[in-house]
């Protein structure tokens, strides 16, 4: 079924270039974006996304790695889409990502992992919610 995602590139994913990349790739496998924007994320907001996060070894470097710059926060419907993401991006793990996903092409370890895609529906409803406003989102459909 349609649905939508959230996918975030992160400081190091834009830091490097690879942007454009990452958009490509989504646009080629044919989905449709409906919410693009580039943003460095308030403290506050990031702590809301992380809150699963909260208390584990690795929340403060998290957070200071995903507020360091801008990232590009999307968001992609289509087709099981929250799914078939988060293969395209591959493993959290980037050692565990397979060559062809986005992780497994530009990253080699998990503190710098290129991309955030929702994990769930409910995740994904929770994230645009928090990234975006409802204005900010497009619902467009193909008429040419
Ligand atoms: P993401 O899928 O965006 O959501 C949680 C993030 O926490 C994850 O990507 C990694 O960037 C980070 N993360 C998860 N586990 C670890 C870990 N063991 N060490 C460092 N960062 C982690």
């Amino acid at each position: 079924n349609s649905e939508r995602t959230f996918i975030m590139v992160k400081p190091d994913g834009v830091q490097r270039g690879i942007v454009g990349d990452i958009l490509r790739r989504f646009e080629q496998r044919g989905y449709k974006l409906v919410g693009l924007k580039l943003l460095q994320a308030p403290r506050a907001l990031l702590e809301s996304h992380y809150e699963e996060h909260k208390g584990k070894k690795f929340y403060e470097p998290l957070l200071s790695y995903i507020g360091s710059g801008p990232v590009v926060a999307m968001v992609w419907e289509g087709l099981n889409v929250i799914s078939v993401g988060r293969k395209m991006l591959g493993a959290t793990d980037p050692a565990k990502s397979e060559p062809g996903t986005i992780r497994g092409d530009y990253a080699i370890v998990t503190g710098r992992n290129i991309v955030h895609g929702s994990d769930s529906e409910k995740a994904a409803q929770r994230e645009i919610d928090l990234w975006f406003r409802a204005e900010e989102l497009a619902n467009w459909s193909l008429t040419v």
